[in-house]
């Protein structure tokens, strides 16, 4: 059995006082939640804050990206030893770095690896735009992406990966759950052609882009779809609340 991960990503959001006022609603509303793990990933300069807000609770911390070297001239850069110091998870390769900040599968993979020897969790993020889904290049692109960051690495039991298609995030258009699981299918074969089926097995395979209270359900009824990565909806603590809850739900109900 997998365990299921929701996870919150609030991006470039919050000022120091929402941010703290976001965690403590999480801790009240959903710390009392067990069965899955709770994650949110607050930006950098808010991580200490977040994380002594929610310290002694059920929910966890991570962080929205993590350079692959410690103590190295990388002005503006957070390496993967000091922020173990504070978070449990890390969100690697998420599409806006690679589309805005021109982030490769190289060093997606660096990335990975050097979380995973600082004892971080990664989540790594796949996912066609859309010219490519159109193209009919959905399932080429993932097999690159999840070949590409995970080329090389010992993956422990558990390992964390986001299918995020492009064009479903923030736009409020969902894949359905149908093609999620399609594409969280190939994603697990290519896993299982690298490191064997069962470790395959064992990795969780979440689903982010546009995920809702309202459509969250849908997502979590597929055996195949182990949590959900969200975005805006995470940023509100009764939206953030519900996506747990019916996550829970849903999975107490499947096993
Ligand atoms: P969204 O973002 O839920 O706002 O679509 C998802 C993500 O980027 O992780």
């Amino acid at each position: 059995m997998r365990t299921s991960v929701i996870a919150g990503n609030w991006k470039c959001h919050t000022r120091l006082q929402s941010a703290m006022a976001l965690a403590a609603g999480l801790r009240e509303r959903i710390g009392g939640i067990d069965g899955l793990e709770k994650v949110v990933c607050p930006p950098f300069v808010y991580l200490a804050a977040v994380g002594e807000a929610l310290r002694g609770s059920s929910i966890s911390l991570g962080s929205q990206d993590v350079h692959w070297q410690d103590d190295v001239a990388a002005t503006g850069e957070v390496g993967p030893r000091m922020l173990a110091e504070l978070a449990e998870y890390v969100i690697i390769g998420h599409s806006e770095r690679r589309h805005q900040f021109g982030e490769t599968d190289e060093m997606v993979n660096r990335k990975v690896k050097a979380a995973l020897a600082a004892g971080l969790k990664p989540l790594m993020c796949v996912g066609e735009v859309l010219q490519e889904r159109q193209a009919g290049l959905t399932e080429e692109v993932l097999v690159r992406q999840a070949r590409g960051g995970l080329t090389g690495v010992e993956m422990p039991d558990g390992f964390i990966i986001a299918y995020e298609p492009v064009w479903a995030i923030g736009t409020g258009t969902p894949a359905t759950d149908a093609d999620a699981a399609n594409a969280i299918a190939v994603i697990r074969r290519e896993v299982a052609s690298m490191s064997g089926f069962a470790k395959a097995e064992t990795v969780r395979i979440l689903y982010g882009g546009s995920v809702t209270p309202e459509n969250i359900a849908e997502f979590m009824s597929r055996s195949d779809i182990d949590g959900a990565l969200v975005g805006g909806a995470s940023l509100k603590v009764d939206a953030f609340s519900v996506i747990v809850e019916e996550a829970a739900r849903v999975k107490a109900g499947a096993s």
